[in-house]
């Protein structure tokens, strides 16, 4: 089974890129073979400062193999590095429906936002398809807010190959429930465009001002307060044992516990789950040019794959 997924890096890491694709990738890369990528074509579509995204490029590296991702077991590289990967994208896009561009929400959701589109926001999920589409992938671990993306990937994969065959592997989302939407400090999806996030990697004072802001209702001290509905007990509950969690849930329906408690609780809980791979960060910070090279060697690797399944696409449109 081969595994994939990429990550924009586009700033700071945050808790629903960790529970929605960067643990996923962590724990199913003992189950197969294992592709991740820094997906900096993607980052693109919104012209970035070139300075800030080579530094976001860096850290995203860091950051993901101070969360644990294992360099023997996953092939780990910058999307630009496999530059094949814009051939394939070009050559999908033309067997994609652009009424199938047309839908996607996140397209239409920038556009709402007064969002100065460029073709490359529009054509997005092309490229993305081609990343996966590439690699063979049959597994895509991601959050809910890519559910569409995988669909259009396998939109365009099925109807490449009614055409040509069985060309391209047809791949298959994998969305947990419980951190599909992880919420942020606001209670809406956790996002880096919504200015509501809980960083991954932040400094005590910023993660614990960020826990703090986390908006609730206000029910005193007294009140018996309802978990379900609360996005601090819904973050906790990510982070604690599940003993743990029984025990807040208990803390909130029994009343005489307010929201000040559990966030104390939830900072506390975040700081030590994430002090060991703080400490690994600080150690892989100390030597870029080692986790550069890695990076550099890994897309040697990937390229070769690539090559495999263009090779095989250019030969069933005509190309070759
Ligand atoms: P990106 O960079 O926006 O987000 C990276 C991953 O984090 C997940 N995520 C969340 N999961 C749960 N709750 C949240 N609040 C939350 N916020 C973000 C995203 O769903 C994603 O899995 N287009 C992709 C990157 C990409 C890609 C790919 C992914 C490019 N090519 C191929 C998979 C396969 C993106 O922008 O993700």
């Amino acid at each position: 089974m081969r595994i994939l997924t990429g990550i924009q890096p586009s700033g700071t890491p945050h808790l629903g890129n960790y529970f929605g694709a960067m643990r996923q990738v962590c724990d199913l890369q003992a189950k197969g073979e294992s592709f991740l990528f820094i997906a900096d074509y993607h980052a693109l579509t919104v012209n970035p400062d070139p300075e800030a995204l080579r530094r976001n490029i860096v850290n995203l590296a860091l950051d993901f193999i101070a969360c644990g991702v294992d360099l023997d077991r996953t092939l780990f590289f910058r999307q630009s590095a496999i530059p094949q990967v814009c051939e394939l994208s070009w050559i999908l896009s033309t067997y994609t429906p652009m009424g199938l561009l047309e839908r996607a929400h996140s397209y239409k959701d920038k556009l709402a936002r007064g969002f100065d589109a460029n073709a490359g926001l529009f054509t997005y999920p092309v490229l993305m398809a081609a990343d996966i589409l590439l690699y063979r992938s049959n597994l895509v671990p991601v959050g809910k807010d890519q559910k569409q993306h995988l669909e259009i990937t396998r939109d365009i994969a099925i109807k490449f190959n009614n055409r040509f065959g069985d060309v391209l592997t047809i791949p298959e989302g994998y969305i947990p429930d419980n951190v599909a939407v992880v919420p942020g400090t606001d209670g809406q999806k956790m996002s880096k465009s919504y200015d509501n996030i809980i960083p991954i990697f932040g400094s005590e004072k910023e993660i614990k001002g960020k826990v703090m802001s986390i908006v609730t209702d206000c029910k005193g001290l007294a009140e018996p307060k309802d978990p379900d509905s609360c996005n601090v007990f819904k973050i906790y509950s990510l982070v604690a044992e599940p003993e743990e969690v029984e025990q807040m849930r208990r803390n909130y329906l029994g009343g005489n516990y307010g929201y000040g408690h559990a966030k104390k609780a939830l900072f506390e809980k975040l700081w030590t789950k994430f002090e060991g791979m703080r400490a690994r960060r600080a150690e892989l910070a100390a030597d870029i040019p080692a986790v550069e090279s890695k990076l550099a060697e890994h897309a040697e690797r990937a390229r070769e794959e690539a090559e495999k399944t263009l090779a095989v696409v250019r030969a069933a449109v005509g190309l070759r």
